[in-house]
């Protein structure tokens, strides 16, 4: 019997919600959802993960849409300090890990500069995920000694589609590309001008551990016509995908 301590008064929790699936979440961020009294969960966390917070919990959604904040990154912090100094004990949720493309760092500071105490819970990134779906390792002894987590989309709230790498494209990489937008043209053509080869594989994948999961092999040469289905999506370059995959759409 393993024993997970409640969500403590006065405690913020920052909190990994995996990619979508409630079984992926951690035995611990299930506990701390049933046990909160204030939960503030991003847009990408499932309803299915907040059915699981106590029907008593102040569950307020904290996520910013299309690049449209609804809520600022200092409301949130408010949010976080209003409800932790009046005694609750609030969950941070957020999708995939934590500390992965999250804000947490912003996160992490406030409540150090406000002296509330925190824990900081992991969670399934969505490259994780996405591995797993698609049968296929991130890293591998003969072909992929690096692994790189990269975004598209950069703090300024701007797209930028040249993921900031310095020279060309290390070699034997798997590429994971967070939140890559939807010119794909455009990505495929700034990924091939860094340095990988047009004939690379490349694999999007929508909704990743979720019944509505959508996925899609090509290359990059044809990148920009695939049919990439709904945000989220996570695009991986690299590894070559197995065409039997039964998962494949
Ligand atoms: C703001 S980032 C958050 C990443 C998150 N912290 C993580 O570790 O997965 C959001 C991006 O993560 C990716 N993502 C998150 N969940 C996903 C899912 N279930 N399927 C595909 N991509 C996902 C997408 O690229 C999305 O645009």
């Amino acid at each position: 019997m393993i024993s997970i301590p409640d969500a403590e008064p006065g405690h913020a929790y920052i909190v990994g919600a995996g990619p979508g699936d409630p079984a992926l979440l951690t035995l611990r961020a299930a506990h701390l959802l049933k046990t909160a009294d204030v939960l503030l969960p991003d847009d990408l966390v499932s309803d299915e993960i907040l059915a699981l917070a106590s029907p008593t919990a102040l569950v307020i959604p904290v996520g910013k849409r299309c690049g449209q904040p609804r809520i600022t990154q200092e409301g949130i912090h408010a949010l976080m300090l209003e409800h932790a100094s009046a005694g609750s004990s609030v969950v941070r949720l957020k999708s995939g890990d934590p500390l992965v493309f999250g804000r947490a760092a912003e996160e992490i500071a406030f409540l150090r500069q406000h002296r509330i105490p925190f824990e900081i819970v992991p969670g399934i990134t969505a490259a994780f995920a996405v591995a797993a779906s698609l049968e296929t390792p991130l890293t591998d002894r003969s072909r992929a000694s690096k692994l790189i987590l990269a975004t598209a989309h950069h703090a300024a709230g701007k797209l930028s589609l040249t993921p900031s790498w310095s020279g060309s494209f290390p070699d034997e990489a798997t590429l994971v590309i967070y939140m890559p937008g939807r010119d794909f043209e455009t990505l495929a053509q700034d990924l091939i001008s860094s340095g990988i080869a047009p004939s690379t594989p490349c694999t999007a994948v929508s909704r990743a551990s979720t019944p509505q999961e959508h996925v899609h092999i090509t290359t990059l040469d044809r990148l920009a016509s695939a049919d990439v289905g709904p945000a989220p999506v996570l695009l991986l370059v690299g590894p070559p995908i197995d065409p039997g995959l039964k998962r494949q759409t």
